[in-house]
């Protein structure tokens, strides 16, 4: 089935969404990781249409700024102070006839309808152009019709003679259930003769577009509708409470779409995965996930529980487990968490592994090297097969300027250590516990910087009498103990 491409999409997102509360304009706040009106244009631009339009006028910087970042080709056409959506469309069509008179078929949507999705425009737009239509309108019934525009339906042959708004409509069209999606299909002519003729003779004193319907009709054009099952795909989102139920059910839908992908999704309701996020076949989602942005897994990987990426390369059979983690890159076959906090530029090789409690930071971390405890790794280069000893740290901050440690191959550095930033550790070299490294090590060498340790004999029952551990050093020193670590308990103790 070939599907008619669109002379234009017309996208209406001047509307002004007080009921969201908020500073940010409705249009763009986002579910799955993509503004509302990021979803339409995604949608728009699937129908190829040789034009594509969004009206704004309310918080137009912010909306106009958005639109031409996401999509740099969009015709952004100013609303003036006329209300309603038939000046909106007025305003679009005499904008894109600027370029040349359209012809054809213009589609229209509403900026604030995230779920729409190409499947039923396209069947809109094949049912428009198969029964040569006027007017296409993609209609839904819904259990409370509150606040909708009604489809009325001539008896017999189901054509739209018109919709009516709420406010203007008599008891028996409010009693109609079934509503204007605002989604339509126009005849570019019909729809230029029909919004010359618009007036503002209604309950709300506003252009109407859907008047466009009914003035069609007497023009002897046919007006019909297009009726889908799927409610929420047709829903705008008004409130934060639907912003909320959408994002949810397209997260469920993402989700879904994976699993039948072949990744495994052990928990469906407490993954999250972003509409942008991209998953091999074998990925194993464990619950508590969510993935944002630009993530992506190849086959084998294991996320979660409890982790949170964004921005994130996960290599083929990587296992991160209760990690948060943005702008990095995990190797194959590497492991991280859990409890990991990857911070942007963290680039773990093939291999290799970031332990529990270990924060990165701009930093390489080469195949097959660990640095498996306690530690913070930041601004830092580390070859390949190293280890790092528990409780090391890149001391990669002088205050005023941030400094690199580079660590070589097959290193191995003790427990403990500082590495005060800028220093170079070469291939194969070792450290002793505790040591604070200032100064380059060269490769092979063995580098201690603790002075050497000194006990004071007698020191704590001298110093500190009458505690409990001058009642223990002396219990240990009466009874003759070699081992000056070991307690000898006895049965009169506690
Ligand atoms: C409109 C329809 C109604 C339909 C409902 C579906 C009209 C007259 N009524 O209602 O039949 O059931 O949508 O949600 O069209 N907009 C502009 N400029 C404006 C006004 C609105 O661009 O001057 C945009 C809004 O940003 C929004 C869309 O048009 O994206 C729909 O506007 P909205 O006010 O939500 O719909 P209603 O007029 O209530
Ligand atoms: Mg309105």
């Amino acid at each position: 089935m070939t599907i008619p491409r669109p002379a234009a999409v017309v996208v209406l997102a001047a509307g002004e969404g007080t009921r969201m509360r908020s500073a940010t304009p409705k249009v763009l706040h986002e579910i799955g990781g993509r503004s509302l009106v990021g979803h339409v244009l995604t949608t728009a631009r699937a129908l190829s249409p040789q034009r594509l339009a969004v009206v704004v006028r309310h918080e137009r910087a912010a909306v106009t700024d958005h639109v031409l970042t996401l999509d740099p080709e969009v015709l952004i056409v100013d609303q003036d102070d006329v209300p309603g959506t038939g000046r909106a469309v007025q305003v679009a069509l005499e904008a894109l006839d600027g370029a040349g008179e359209l012809t054809g078929s213009v589609v229209v949507l509403a900026g604030d309808v995230p779920l729409l999705d190409v499947g039923t425009i396209s069947q809109l737009l094949v049912a428009h152009h198969a029964d040569v239509n006027a007017v296409t309108v993609l209609t839904t019934v819904v259990a409370d019709p509150t606040g909708y525009g009604r489809v009325l339906r001539e008896a017999g042959t189901g054509d739209v003679l018109a919709v009516v708004e709420e406010r203007d409509a008599d008891h028996v069209q409010r009693a109609v259930d079934e509503i204007n999606t605002s989604v339509y299909v126009f005849d570019a002519d019909v729809l230029r003769r029909a919004l010359t003729r618009l007036d503002r003779s209604n309950a709300q004193g506003e252009l109407y577009l859907t008047d466009v319907l009914a003035l069609a009709r007497a023009d002897g054009g046919h007006v019909r509708a297009l009726r889908t099952e799927d409610v929420l795909s047709v829903e705008g989102v008004n409130d934060r409470v639907q912003l909320a139920r959408l994002g949810a059910e397209l997260n469920r839908r993402t989700v879904e779409d994976w699993m039948r992908a072949g990744v495994t999704v052990v928990d469906p309701a407490t993954t999250w995965v972003d509409v942008d996020v991209d998953l091999a076949a074998d990925v194993t989602l464990l619950p508590g996930t969510q993935l944002h942005g630009a993530t992506s897994v190849a086959t084998g990987a294991r996320i979660g529980p409890d982790t949170t990426l964004t921005n994130v390369e996960v290599g083929e059979g990587a296992t991160i487990v209760r990690t948060h983690g943005s702008d990095a890159v995990i190797g194959a076959g590497a492991s991280v968490g859990p409890f990991a906090y990857l911070r942007p530029g963290t680039i773990l090789g093939e291999r290799g592994k970031i332990g529990t409690f270990v924060e990165t930071k701009n930093a390489t971390i080469g195949r097959g090297s660990k640095v498996p405890h306690l530690s913070y790794v930041g601004d830092a280069e580390i070859g390949v097969e190293t280890n790092i000893g528990a409780a090391s740290v890149t001391v990669n901050y002088d205050g005023v300027h941030k400094h690199r440690t580079v660590i070589g191959s097959y290193a191995r550095t003790g427990a403990d250590n500082m590495f005060v930033a800028p220093v170079q550790v070469g291939d194969g070299a070792y450290t002793g516990a505790g040591s604070v490294i200032r100064r380059d090590v060269p490769a092979g060498a063995l580098a201690v910087s603790q002075g050497s340790q000194r006990n004071v004999e007698g020191w704590v029952e001298r110093s500190r009498p009458g505690t409990p551990a001058a009642e223990a050093s002396a219990r240990a020193r009466s009874a003759g103990s070699s081992d000056p670590g070991t307690t000898h308990e006895t049965e009169n103790d506690r």
